[in-house]
């Protein structure tokens, strides 16, 4: 690339930051990380330098801090933004929904002003594949009707969307690509970026990892009288590496000036559903472990299964999902050894 472009990573710090960031380096961007550690480390930046091997721009900014994101849109010559800093405990956002309106809605709004305002056209936001809901159809396209949110969580990410689609809509100089993940699993193959949760994991993988480790006794599994084939439910777990590339390609197209419509969507997954036990067993064969699991009640607010039709994203984007499931188990539980210091 003759005249390096450079991507503002909102949440750059994080478990898709971090890959997203080592993947746009990687493919000739500059980038410029921003964070507030809300959810991550200083170690997670360290951690894409190390890979890199080299310094990446860093400024400790909390994107609902307009005058402080004023001065990083004042200060570097980005015209991509990749948005990814945000709440993520659905849980959590049941219980205190103020607290992700408040963070969720005001940061994305930020940005989407301070775009305005100094007329940076690009922005890619990090949906996810909670807007479908319990579809009635499956696999799901990004055609298929979103349904009313079940957690305030996964309504910031429904509202979010209307707000981009609305802005691109409205100001001529504005072009959005929402992604739609499912579910991210997996590290760097080098171990030294991964998912870092604070606390009691309320994800499968992490849940696994941290059981595999001795940290927690028992993985429960939630439910196993679903109308699926084993009973359990059934994800489209997608390799947070390839959901990076994702990242690119869809910068790529923007940068490119490739988009057909001002705001698109895609689904980013797999198109393959697996089951929870079925999961198990793959990280216990890819492993070499046994996991002590047992069946429990099912968890409030878990549809029985969503898989992506990756139709679009492969066609358009020119993106495919391609690591292997057992290779992503393994570096699930390479990167929870590296944090743990397991030999
Ligand atoms: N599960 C267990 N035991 C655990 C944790 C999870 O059996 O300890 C099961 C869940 O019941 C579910 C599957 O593993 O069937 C995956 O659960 P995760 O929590 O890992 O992921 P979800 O599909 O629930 O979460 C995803 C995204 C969220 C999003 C949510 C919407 O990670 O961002 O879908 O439902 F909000």
């Amino acid at each position: 690339m003759a005249n390096k472009e450079t991507v503002l990573v909102s949440g750059g710090a994080g478990y898709i930051g971090t890959h997203t960031a080592v993947a746009l380096v990687e493919a000739g961007y500059d980038v410029v990380i921003i964070d507030n550690f809300s959810n991550s480390e200083p170690s997670a930046v360290e951690g894409v330098e190390k890979i890199l091997g080299r310094k990446v721009a860093f400024e400790k900014v909390d994107t609902c801090d307009k005058d402080a994101l004023r001065k990083v849109f004042e200060k570097y010559p980005f015209n991509t933004v990749i948005h990814f800093a945000a709440y993520k405990a659905v849980g959590e956002s049941m219980a205190e929904p103020l607290k992700y309106y408040q963070n969720n809605l005001v940061s994305f709004m930020n940005i989407v002003e301070m775009m305005k305002e100094f007329n940076r056209p690009n922005i890619l936001f990090s949906s996810s594949a909670t807007v479908y809901g319990d579809a009635e159809k499956l696999p799901v396209t990004e055609t298929t009707p979103r349904q009313p949110a079940t957690s305030p969580y996964g309504n910031t990410k429904q509202i979010a969307e209307d707000i981009l689609r609305d802005c691109c809509r409205a100001y001529e100089g504005l072009y959005g690509i929402a992604l739609r993940y499912f579910n991210p699993i997996g590290a760097h193959p080098s171990a030294l970026i991964g998912e870092l949760p604070r606390g009691v994991p309320n994800n499968l993988i992490p849940f696994v990892t941290q059981t595999a480790a001795g940290i927690r006794p028992m993985l429960s599994v939630f439910g196993s009288d679903y109308n699926t084939p084993d009973g359990t439910c059934l994800r489209d777990y997608i390799d947070v590496v390839d959901l990076a590339k994702a990242h690119v390609a869809a910068v790529n197209r923007m940068t490119g000036h490739k988009m057909e419509q001002k705001y698109e969507i895609f689904n980013v997954g797999t198109g393959t559903p697996l089951s929870v036990l079925e999961l198990i067993t793959r990280f216990e064969t890819a492993n070499d472990l046994k996991l002590p699991y047992k069946i429990v009640d099912r968890r409030p607010g878990d549809v029985p299964a969503v898989w992506a039709d990756t139709a679009l994203a492969n066609e358009v984007l020119g993106w495919k999902a391609e690591r292997d499931i057992d290779d992503t188990l393994r570096a699930s539980w390479a990167w929870e050894k590296h944090v743990r210091g397991i030999k």
